[in-house]
């Protein structure tokens, strides 16, 4: 603890230091700069300059330890015969699990690199920093077969590690820091560089598995995100490199979102982007198939605008000339955003060909709101009753509006799950999926101290017939502290649902799935107290 202190007094010898959270920022002492990049952290007793990278130098040194210390285990320990075979049975090669780098993290029965690193003098506070503790203090990667990952400059910032039978995570990350970032990292990307370079084209797949299976079948040029889909900074990394760009990809719904995302920003880039849906990941495809057919596919890879443009078409296909002008707003606000005259005009035309309506509907600038592409928030609401989300939402709002007395304590500081949460329940307006229900929660936080305020709220007036209205179907819905309750974990579990799906973050999705589980069961858990009483 005084040691925790003291880098904190030390380094303000040098400048001054601003508390922010856990840690403290001014500007670097060891370069000329304007703007603060220099952070220290008391906890992990360390310091590092985002500007010039100095402090780094120790992490980058720990993680360079870690790194041989995993592979050399991985290699050479009677202990890791069982990660040796798991490998061998995927069907990597020696020379590619050298290549990598790939490593062993110990099982928890052995020393692991703790032990290790204290030998060659590396402290806690250097293994904290360099994200190779878990939350607790102890080995953050325990029986793990290691994926060094390594910034464009090829200094190992991290690892991706994956558990050897269905152990849950699959794959456990390096905590996210400003080095760690899984936005702009892409795995492979030293090993991989020279044949981008060579080639003028990458691959983005998604897992590190697939990089290395490429590689190993001769497709040197395949890099992958971390369980993120692709952003914008790795197309900008790429671009530096190739000019040509393949992604391949898994198509669920945040992976069509980022697609679509890319298709602007390759067009901004002047990347050649092609999209290729796999009918499995290429890691399990090459075991099976020869590199010839699987060059043979990619030679299949749609241009990004087309496939955007077809993607959205697709949703209304079959559909009557008035379905498919409902798509004609998502494509428009696609197109428009292609500043590029010819890929433009080439998006015109693939858009007007796909939904099979004149060009000229697509290209008034004014909005041409037609009745079916009106937007929620003009106009009469025509509400889906059938979306959950917006039902669970009703049912909250009905029963506090019923009942407000009940609902004071949850309004100012969420519901509690004694036992099975940490944190109490917090809900917020973003919650609730209608945008008046979101309103009525709003002002009912407002008055979370007395929520029955709400109904002699003249700023609440122009809410006051909805309000009424779920305030008298709340009455049907036997309010009671277990129906709200249960209505609040569901609406809350069902909202974390829905982010949990738009979210292209894997840890994200992760922690959201964890959340939902235990949200879910604390509804349950209410709704049988409201069956007994
Ligand atoms: P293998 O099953 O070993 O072939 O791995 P994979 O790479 O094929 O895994 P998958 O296709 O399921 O996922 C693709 C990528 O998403 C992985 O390489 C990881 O980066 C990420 N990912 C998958 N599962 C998890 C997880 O449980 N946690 C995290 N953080 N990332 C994951
Ligand atoms: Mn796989």
């Amino acid at each position: 603890m005084r040691e925790a202190a003291n880098i904190v007094e030390v380094a303000s010898e040098f400048t001054a230091l601003k508390r922010q959270g856990t840690n403290y920022t001014g500007l670097c002492p060891y370069h000329q700069e304007k703007t603060p990049s220099f952070s220290v952290s008391p906890e992990k007793n360390f310091y590092y300059c985002f500007g010039c990278s100095k402090g780094g130098d120790a992490i980058y040194k720990t993680l360079a330890v870690a790194t041989a210390y995993y592979h050399k285990y991985l290699l050479k320990s009677p202990a890791a015969a069982e990660a040796r075979q798991y490998l061998k049975d995927r069907g990597f090669e020696q020379s590619t699990i050298e290549e990598f780098r790939l490593g062993y993290a110990p099982s928890r029965e052995r020393s692991g690199f703790m032990q290790a690193a204290r030998k060659v003098d590396l402290d806690r506070g250097a293994l904290e920093a360099a994200g190779l503790l878990s939350q607790r203090g102890g080995e953050r990667f325990v029986d793990r077969v290691m994926f060094p990952i390594s910034d464009r400059r090829g200094r190992i910032v991290g690892f991706g590690a994956r558990a050897l039978g269905d152990a849950k995570p699959k794959y456990l990350n390096s905590p996210e820091t400003e080095l760690f970032n899984k936005r702009s990292l892409l795995y492979g990307f030293p090993q991989v560089a020279e044949a981008v370079r060579k080639e003028g084209a990458a691959l983005v797949v998604e897992g590190y598995t697939d990089v290395l299976m490429l590689y190993q079948s001769g497709i040197k040029n395949a890099v992958a995100t971390l369980g993120t889909a692709m952003t914008e900074q790795h197309l900008k990394t790429l671009s530096g490199h190739a000019d040509r760009i393949y992604l391949l990809f898994d198509p669920d719904e945040a992976g069509e979102k980022a697609v679509e995302k890319a298709a602007v920003t390759a067009a901004e880039l002047k990347l050649d982007l092609r999209v290729l849906r796999l009918p499995e990941d290429p890691a399990d495809w090459l075991l099976e198939h020869a590199s010839g057919e699987f060059l043979d596919l990619l030679s299949e890879a749609v241009p990004i605008l087309e496939y955007s443009i077809r993607r959205i078409a697709g949703q209304v296909r079959g559909a009557g000339a008035t379905s498919r002008a409902r798509a004609v707003p998502e494509v428009k606000a696609l197109v428009r955003q292609i500043e590029d005259p010819v890929l433009h005009r080439e998006a015109l035309r693939l858009a007007a060909e796909a939904l099979d309506v004149n060009p000229e509907a697509l290209r008034s600038e004014p909005d041409s709101r037609n009745a079916a592409g009106r937007s929620s928030s003009d106009g009469p609401r025509r509400r889906a009753p059938s979306d959950p989300l917006i039902e669970a939402g009703r049912e909250v709002l009905a029963i506090v509006l019923a009942r407000p007395g009940l609902a004071s304590g949850a309004l100012q500081a969420g519901m509690k799950v004694p036992g099975l949460m940490d944190e109490p329940v917090v809900l917020g307006n973003g919650d609730f999926a209608d945008e008046t229900h979101a309103r009525i929660f709003a002002s009912l936080v407002e008055h979370a101290e007395d929520p029955g305020a709400v109904l002699s709220d003249e700023r609440a007036r122009p809410l006051m017939d909805e309000i009424s209205a779920l305030r008298a179907a709340g009455e049907k819905l036997y309010p009671s502290e277990a129906s709200l309750r249960a209505a609040w974990f569901r609406l809350a579990a069902l909202s974390r649902e829905k982010a949990k799906l738009l979210t292209d973050d894997f840890d994200e999705k992760f922690r959201l799935h964890a959340e939902i589980k235990r949200l879910n069961a604390a509804a349950v858990e209410a709704s049988n107290l409201t069956l007994e009483s």
